[in-house]
C-alpha cells in the first residue's frame, strides 16, 4: 500500500511525531540557479562555467546542460505557488552572478536584478523566507578566461558583485549565504576536474580554496555595509563524519586525513583563523610545491564572526588508506543502504556533524541549508508517484533535526535538497533530487509522497 492511498488514520499512524520546532524556526527547500532557471541567454545573461563545462562534450552525462533545465526563469510564479501550497516557510535559491554581471564586473545588468527582486518579493507575498546564495558555481566565463578563482582579483570581484546585489536586495531578503560547497568547487573544479571548470591540478586547487575563503570573507564585509543591521550573513560547508573502514592506525590515519581535507580545511580558517597544519604539510610535501596564497591579513577577513552557519549534509564517508597522491585515502565499501547516488545513509550523521560544530568550533545558529537524496523513482501514475526511499530518507533526518536541537544546537531553518528534479551537475537529469517530479518534456510538475508527507508533517509541526 502506498503513503497516498492509506486511510488517513492508518497514515497518521505510520507517520512520525514531528519534533517541535523552537520559535522562529523554519522548513524550507532548496534550488540552484544553474541547475532549474534555463533559459541561459536571456534577458542579458552572460556565459558561465557550467554553460561552457556542460557544452564540452564527455563532461556532462547523456550530454545534458542547465540550457533548459526546469525553465523556472519562465515559471516562476508557478513554482512559487506550488512552494506555498506544499506550506514551505523558506525557500533557498541562488543568484547567477552571470546574469547580474555578464561579464564578471563591469556594467551591471538591471534586468537580471530585477528576475531575483520579483522572486523574492513573490516569496515574501506568499509568506516563504528567502534566503539568497550568492555563489553557487556559476562563475562568469569571462572570469575564468583571466584566471578564475585561481586568481585573487576574483574574489575582490565577487565582494563588488555582492556589494551590487545585496543593495538592490537588501530590502527583501534577510539571510544571505556567500559560497556553497567551497570545497565542491575547489577540488572537485579544480583537482578533479569533475565539475567546471574542469581543472586538474593540486596546486592550484589549493589556491582556488583559499581564494574561495577569502571571497566569503570580503562578501561578507560587502553585504554587511549595503544591507540593514537585521540582514544576517554566512557561509554553506557540505560536513561529512568520516568513518575508517577498519578499527586500526593506518584507518585512522586515513580518516584523520579525509577528515582534514574535507572538514578541516574550511572550519578551521572560518572558526579558528588558520589551516590545519597536518594538511597544510601533507599537500607541501606532496604536491612538492608551497600552499603560499594565504597574504596578511587573509585570516581575519576570513574568520570575521558569521551569523550562521549553512550546512549541507547529505552521507558520512568510510575511507581506507590508498597509495594514490597526495591524500593517500580512498572510499571504502558502504555499509547499509545508500541512495542513488551510491551514498550511504545516516540520519545520525547529520545530528553528529552538527555536535562536532558545536563543540569543536563555535555554537552559533546553524541553517541546514541542503539535506536530500535521489533516487530512481518510478514513473508517474494517475497524478501520483511513491517514493518510499526519499521519504524514509526525510523522515529520518527531520528526526535528526529533532535530536540535534535538543542536543542543544540551535538550528532555525532546515531545507530540503531539493523543491524540483533537476540538472544534478556531471550527472545531467539521471539523479532525481526533487521531492517535486519534474517532466522535463512537458515541464509539468507532480509533488511525489515524499513532498505530501513534508506538507503534513509541517502541517503537523505547526499545529501541535
Ligand atoms: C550539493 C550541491 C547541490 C546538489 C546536491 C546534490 O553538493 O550543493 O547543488 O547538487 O549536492
Amino acid at each position: 500500500m502506498s503513503a497516498t492511498d492509506a486511510t488517513p488514520a492508518a497514515r497518521a499512524a505510520a507517520e512520525p511525531q514531528p519534533f517541535t520546532p523552537p520559535p522562529g524556526f523554519r522548513f524550507g527547500a532548496a534550488t540552484a540557479a544553474y541547475q532549474i532557471e534555463g533559459s541561459t541567454l536571456a534577458d542579458g545573461r552572460g556565459e558561465s562555467i557550467w554553460d561552457r563545462f556542460a557544452h564540452t562534450p564527455g563532461m556532462v552525462l547523456n550530454g545534458d546542460t542547465g540550457d533548459v533545465a526546469c525553465d523556472h526563469y519562465r515559471r516562476w510564479r508557478q513554482d512559487l505557488d506550488l512552494m506555498a501550497s506544499l506550506q514551505i516557510e523558506s525557500y533557498r535559491f541562488s543568484i547567477a552572478w552571470p546574469r547580474i554581471l555578464p561579464t564578471g564586473n563591469g556594467t551591471v545588468n538591471q534586468r537580471g536584478l530585477d528576475f531575483y527582486k520579483r522572486l523574492a518579493e513573490g516569496l515574501r507575498e506568499r509568506g516563504i523566507e528567502p534566503v539568497a546564495t550568492l555563489y553557487h558555481w556559476d562563475l562568469p566565463q569571462a572570469l575564468q578566461n583571466a584566471g578564475g578563482w585561481a586568481q585573487r582579483d576574483t574574489a575582490l570581484r565577487f565582494a563588488e558583485y555582492a556589494r551590487i546585489v545585496g543593495a538592490e536586495l537588501g530590502g527583501v531578503v534577510e539571510s544571505w549565504i556567500t559560497q556553497n560547497e567551497p570545497w565542491c568547487t575547489a577540488f572537485l573544479g579544480h583537482a578533479y576536474g569533475t565539475k567546471a571548470p574542469g581543472i586538474r591540478d593540486w596546486p592550484t586547487a589549493l589556491r582556488v580554496s583559499h581564494h574561495l575563503l577569502l571571497s566569503h570573507g570580503l562578501a561578507a564585509q560587502a553585504l554587511r555595509a549595503a544591507l540593514p543591521d537585521s540582514a544576517e550573513v554566512g557561509i554553506a560547508l557540505n560536513l561529512f563524519p568520516v568513518v575508517p573502514a577498519r578499527d586500526d592506525e593506518e584507518h585512522h590515519e586515513a580518516a584523520r586525513i579525509r577528515d582534514g581535507y574535507v572538514n578541516r580545511w574550511f572550519l578551521d580558517p572560518v572558526f579558528r583563523g588558520a589551516y590545519p597544519e597536518d594538511m597544510v604539510q601533507q599537500y607541501e610535501r606532496e604536491t612538492g610545491t608551497a600552499f603560499d596564497a594565504p597574504q596578511d591579513g587573509d585570516m581575519d577577513i576570513i574568520s570575521a564572526p558569521n551569523d550562521f552557519l549553512g550546512v549541507n549534509y547529505y552521507n558520512p564517508m568510510r575511507v581506507e588508506p590508498s597509495d594514490e597522491a597526495p591524500l593517500r585515502v580512498r572510499d571504502a565499501t558502504s555499509v547499509g543502504p545508500v541512495t542513488g547516488m551510491g551514498w550511504e545513509i545516516k540520519p545520525a550523521g547529520l545530528r553528529e556533524v552538527l555536535a562536532r560544530v558545536r563543540t569543536e568550533y563555535q555554537d552559533l545558529p546553524i541553517m541546514i541549508t541542503e539535506n536530500g537524496s535521489a533516487f530512481d523513482d518510478g514513473a508517474v501514475v494517475d497524478g501520483h508517484l511513491d517514493d518510499p526511499q526519499r521519504l524514509a530518507y526525510l523522515a529520518g533526518h527531520l528526526e535528526a533535526v529533532g535530536q540535534a536541537i535538543a542536543d542543544g544546537s540551535d538550528v532555525r531553518r532546515y531545507h530540503v535538497w531539493s523543491l524540483l528534479d533537476n540538472f544534478e551537475w556531471e550527472e545531467g537529469y539521471d539523479q532525481r533530487f526533487g521531492i517535486v517530479h519534474v517532466d522535463f518534456d512537458s515541464q509539468a510538475r507532480t509533488p511525489k509522497a515524499s513532498a505530501l508527507f513534508y506538507r503534513d508533517y509541517i502541517d503537523r509541526a505547526r499545529k501541535d
